[in-house]
């Protein structure tokens, strides 16, 4: 057993110094004293063990078959079947890769394994554009004083059930099927589940500045984009009238069946502060992030050592906040965001997502918008 946990060390060791061989020269900051005690051979977490002792100790293929069954997979020919196997390889070294960088949370199987990083992203993500720009008015500043120390629209019951997008790139629906949930909710006390369906089918909107950043179904979209579809086509009705097949069809919306309008909607400044104060006056808001860490999480608060800022590729529901995160490694407690994604409840935390908060992390400050329902 301690040899076998020495193997599992040296290889987080190994790990580790090529990450910060790698990026050392590009960003100094990576040379901040938490990726030392990642190497360190005194790793103090259970579960950064246990996961690297099974992914190193057990078969690769014998993980895979349990991964199989876990997730309900099948796969057409032998051929798929090596093929699939291989990309599950592949993501157990990136999962321990994503654990070395990301140590506050806790990485390793997902029902994404089997996936390449490009499939995944195109098939579960799908914000378009990549959050070069932000269109539209951004609201002004407002004043921040007396937040409460944290917060979760769930427990006030704004929050539907946590959905599952399936193999579509429809997130951009999702998050803004949140959005204006939430936001019905704050202005009439209902809480309905409102179509994304209709959103798949029937919005062609592009961006105003980037023409290119349109609204294509399961090929990605923009929630901006959204909300100005909704404002003139008259509203959004209910899944139960216009529900989700996760795939685009022909445009069934009817405008009897007109549950919700939209009135109007805002960006939200990039400052967290803002984003906060925003969230507590005016409901879940939808937020643009980026999905790379999302592929392998499990639990815990994400808060890698580097994600990307720029590369804005998925779309999710900011819901609320807290003040002190459990963190595994010694690295004290994150303050984090609470962010409810769109591929079931067998993801993550019941289908969440909790990011720490005050770095601009993954770009989730980027790409934040509220909405303004109509109320007749
Ligand atoms: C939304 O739909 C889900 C799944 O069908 C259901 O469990 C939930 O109760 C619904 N929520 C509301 C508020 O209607
Ligand atoms: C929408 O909001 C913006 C700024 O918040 C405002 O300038 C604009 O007039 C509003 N549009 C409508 C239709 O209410």
């Amino acid at each position: 057993m301690i040899i076998q946990e020495r193997i599992a060390f040296a290889v987080v060791a190994a790990l580790t110094l090529t990450i910060s061989a790698t990026t050392a020269t590009s960003d100094a900051s990576l040379r901040d004293p938490t990726i030392l005690q990642v190497t360190d051979d005194n790793i103090p977490n259970v579960y950064h063990r246990k996961f690297l002792k099974d992914a190193l100790l057990l078969g690769t293929e014998e993980r895979f078959k349990i991964f199989m069954k876990k997730y309900n997979k099948e796969y057409g020919s032998r051929e798929e079947y090596v093929h699939r196997l291989g990309v599950f390889a592949k993501n157990i070294v990136r999962a321990v890769e994503h654990q070395a960088m990301d140590p506050t949370a806790v990485h390793g199987v997902t029902q994404f394994m089997d996936l390449t990083e490009d499939e995944f992203e195109r098939m579960y993500t799908g914000v378009v554009g990549g959050g070069a720009h932000v269109e539209g008015v951004t609201t002004s500043f407002v004043e921040a004083g007396g937040l409460p120390g944290s917060f979760d629209w769930r427990k006030k019951g704004a929050v539907t059930d946590v959905k599952m997008q399936g193999a579509c790139g429809s997130c951009w629906a999702f998050s803004t099927t949140g959005a204006i949930e939430g936001a019905h909710f704050i202005a009439t006390g209902k809480l309905l589940n409102l179509s994304e369906q209709q959103l798949v089918d029937c919005d062609n909107k592009c961006d105003m500045v980037d023409k290119r950043a349109c609204d294509d179904g399961c090929g990605g979209g923009l929630m901006t984009n959204a909300y100005r579809y909704l404002m003139e086509a008259g509203g959004l009705e209910e899944e139960g009238s216009y529900p989700y097949t996760g795939k685009r069809g022909e445009c069934k919306f009817d405008k009897e069946k007109i549950a919700v309008k939209v009135a109007n909607f805002t960006n939200i400044p990039i400052d967290e502060t803002q984003i906060a104060t925003h969230l507590v006056h005016h409901g879940p808001l939808a937020v643009g992030l980026n999905a790379i860490f999302m592929q392998t999480y499990i639990g815990g608060v994400s808060c890698p050592l580097i994600c990307g800022k720029k590369w804005i590729n998925h779309g999710v529901l900011l819901v609320g906040y807290g003040a002190k995160g459990f963190s595994i490694l010694r690295f004290g407690y994150k303050p984090y965001w609470i962010i409810k994604n769109s591929w079931g409840k067998q993801w993550g935390e019941e289908g969440y997502y909790r990011l720490c908060r005050g770095h601009g992390m993954c770009g989730m400050n980027r790409m934040v918008s509220a909405v303004v329902t109509q109320v007749s």
